[in-house]
């Protein structure tokens, strides 16, 4: 059993600092075949820990992805006064012991955008929460907006201060309310839902995301004893109870981390490659254009194979809220499009940033032509060099990984911290299959 304490939250950041500086340096076009397995989502992981703030008994979360985003939210509650037990290889207990501040620290709340999953919850039960603006990738406009969660406590009846660098949020009693997403909103959903559990009265919240993380924190709530309908879809009903009780909680499969392994399996070509413990029923935009660009693979309950194919063809995609096309699949897709014969045009909807990374894969030799900061086309297939580069972001780190190992030669990619914020143990597990990968 091990205890997250002040020191270790010391020495972890000291070594996060080290983490930082880290590289892969990856020698590509390594043939790739066997068996990769999926981790727990970090979507579905980061949104339940928060729930520990709601309730005076224990939490446990199975199958918890060990990754540097999960380390953070963590943190975030041994600084919350939380016990956070390591119960076996990926499962922890939290339980709350003294609540110490309603401060969220500025240190970590900057690390991790669902930082903000912390407010809702402190806001419900001491009434009162401070908080600065949170951070995550740099991938949408200025820093990601929050308006949206700051009108929906608005209209539970909270009063917002802009102090100095941060948040200030009261309210003696939350209260039910109707609340329409002008824009669709997977965290802002995921908070508000989880903050109605303990308002008082009924919420309903509509044009919702209807993400399976979403499903599956609804899921967990109930048997915590909250009334939630309709989650999955865009409306969803929360009845206010009075108190939640602890529960157990398995972390459904990272279906993010699934479609990345598939879409690298096709893009290197090279041998079959299964990837387990997975639900490929929450990739069908996925295997809907894998279907349409002809690539080899063959789907069971819980594991999806690929394998190799004559040619892989060009095809315009556009970005989507679930269960369209994820954006976090964008750019390991870009990356296959290389591979692709013919034109395809990238369209990202959902962040304004999410594209400029493509220009990392021009460098690469790619051949891609950014038409607006939207759109991208690329021009099929081309050779990939490897190059020295830095990950801009989680995701569009994952797709230099890619480019790197269907690359002649070597890549080094630096700031993989960015990488392993979602990723759990990479390079052990490419390598597995045949990578030539090294973090150094
Ligand atoms: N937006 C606003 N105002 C708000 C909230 C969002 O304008 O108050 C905008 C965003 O700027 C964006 C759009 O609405 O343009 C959608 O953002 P959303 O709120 O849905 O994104 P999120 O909840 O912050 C989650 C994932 C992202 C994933 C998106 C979209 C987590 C922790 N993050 O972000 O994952 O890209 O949904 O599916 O769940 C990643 O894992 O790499 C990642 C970025």
């Amino acid at each position: 059993m091990k205890f997250l304490s002040v020191k270790s939250v010391i020495i972890r950041n000291s070594v996060r600092n080290i983490i930082m500086e880290s590289k892969f340096i990856i020698n590509g076009e390594k043939p790739l075949s066997g068996s990769i397995k999926v981790k727990g989502a970090k979507n579905a992981a980061l949104k339940v820990f928060p729930l520990a703030l709601m309730t005076d008994e224990p939490i446990e979360v199975v199958n918890v992805p060990d990754i540097e985003d999960c380390h953070r939210a963590q943190e975030m509650l041994a600084a919350l006064g939380h016990s956070v037990k390591k119960l076996g290889i990926d499962k922890m207990q939290i339980q709350r012991q003294n609540r110490t501040c309603l401060n969220l620290s500025a240190e970590l709340v900057n690390k991790f955008r669902a930082s903000i999953m912390f407010v809702g919850p402190l806001l419900a039960t001491c009434g009162e929460v401070y908080f600065p603006h949170p951070g995550g990738c740099v991938i949408g406009a200025g820093t990601r907006p929050i308006d949206m969660f700051l009108d929906g406590f608005d209209k539970m009846g909270a009063k917002l201060e802009v102090l100095e660098n941060k948040y200030r949020l009261t309210a003696k009693k939350l209260k039910g309310a109707n609340i329409f997403f002008p824009k669709i909103t997977v965290t802002g959903t995921e908070s508000l839902m989880t903050t109605a559990c303990l308002a008082q009265g009924e919420t309903i919240l509509e044009n919702c995301a209807m993400e399976p993380e979403i499903s599956a924190l609804a899921g967990l709530l109930n048997r915590m004893g909250a009334k939630i309908e309709g989650a999955g879809t865009p409306t969803i009903k929360i009845a206010g109870v009075k108190k939640l009780n602890g529960g157990e909680y398995q972390i459904i499969p990272d279906r993010i981390e699934t479609g990345t392994f598939a879409i690298l399996a096709a893009a290197s070509n090279s041998g079959a490659i299964v990837i387990e413990d997975c639900e490929p029923k929450h990739l069908g935009s996925l295997w809907a254009l894998f279907d349409k660009i002809g690539v080899n693979y063959e789907l069971d309950k819980s594991s999806v194979k690929i394998l190799p194919t004559d040619k892989i063809l060009a095809t315009d995609v556009t970005t989507h809220e679930y269960p369209g096309f994820a954006t976090d699949l964008q750019s390991p897709f870009t990356v296959l499009m290389t591979q692709a014969e013919g034109v395809s045009l990238i369209h990202e909807t959902i962040y304004d940033r999410r594209l400029l990374f493509a220009d990392l894969l021009t460098q690469m030799g790619a051949n891609i032509i950014m038409a607006d900061p939207h759109r991208v086309v690329v021009n099929g297939p081309a050779k990939l060099y490897g190059r020295k580069l830095i990950s801009p972001d989680l995701r569009a780190g994952m797709a230099l990984v890619i480019a790197a190992l269907i690359a002649k030669g070597k890549t080094e990619i630096g700031n993989i911290y960015q990488i392993e914020r979602g990723y759990e143990k990479l390079a052990e597990r490419l390598k597995n299959i045949g990578a030539d990968i090294e973090k150094i």
